[in-house]
């Protein structure tokens, strides 16, 4: 089984799924900012699952150092079979470049590195962490929600230009899910799901062949309702 490479690994919803994948046998290799958290996730799989667990530091917005880094992925894991990006950013302290950078530019760069080697090797395949933010723009997220609804869009191009080399591409658009991101924010937190169990319905929709999910699903409900309101009722809101 091939190793799946994990961007934004320390992100729980990404363990979840991590955890899937190594208990399926696969190696894996960790990426992201905080090496010391990549290494303590990295002995406990390893011990857990009896797999291969590689983990190095991964800055998405340090987009000259994708190449260099997806080289060193492939020469430690010795190929990769897949790669789930998990990386996203919302913070209303960071500035809407910062946010653009970590949640649209960096994933376009670094998945484009990826797509690049899956098309050659005509396998692999590719899940991108999107959100429901990205439906319909926002008072209160709009920066996250255009970065978000780009990365969407993107996905769904990708997902074509892929085809032809049967490389799946899995959008998910997440929902409330309750996470370090959402820990301590002014969101009704009893409406969160469960990381894990976002996890394992993320796996079950590449298991699927699924192109896009809703997960939770009752999302899909929400947005379509939310899309519909029409425009001059929608700006004055206040809940939004
Ligand atoms: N939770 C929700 O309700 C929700 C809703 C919709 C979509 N999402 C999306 O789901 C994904 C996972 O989020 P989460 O809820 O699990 O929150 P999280 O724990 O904050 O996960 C975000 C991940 O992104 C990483 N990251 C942020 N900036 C980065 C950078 N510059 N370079 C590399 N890695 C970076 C974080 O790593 P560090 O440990 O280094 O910060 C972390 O691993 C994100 O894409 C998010 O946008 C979440």
């Amino acid at each position: 089984m091939g190793s799946v490479l994990i961007l934004g690994a320390t992100s729980s919803i990404a363990r979840a799924c991590a955890e899937v994948f190594a208990s399926r046998g696969h190696g894996l290799y960790l990426a992201g900012r905080d090496l010391f958290e990549l290494g303590r996730l990295a002995k406990d799989l390893q011990i857990r699952f009896k797999t291969r667990v590689e983990y190095s530091f991964f800055d998405i917005t340090q987009l000259q150092s994708h190449a260099s880094f997806f080289d060193e992925v492939l020469s430690r894991a010795g190929g990769i079979a897949g790669v789930l990006m998990a990386v996203g950013l919302l913070d209303k302290k960071c500035s809407p470049l910062e946010l653009i950078l970590a949640n649209f530019a960096g994933p376009v760069s670094i998945l484009g590195v990826c797509a690049d080697y899956f098309a050659a090797n005509k396998k692999g395949f590719i899940v991108g962490f999107s959100s429901v933010a990205g439906d319909r723009g926002r008072r209160s997220n709009y920066i996250y929600g255009a970065s978000k609804s780009g990365l969407t869009t993107y996905l769904q191009g990708l997902r074509s230009s892929l085809y032809p080399y049967h490389v799946r591409v899995l959008t998910v658009k997440l929902g409330l899910i309750d996470t370090k991101m959402t820990f301590g924010a002014n969101y009704p937190l009893f409406l969160a799901a469960n990381p894990q169990k976002t996890g394992l319905k993320i796996i079950r929709a590449l298991d699927n062949g699924k192109e896009s999910v809703y997960v939770p699903m009752i999302w899909r409900i929400v947005m379509l309702v939310v899309r519909l309101i029409p425009e001059r009722i929608f700006k004055r809101l206040k809940m939004q």
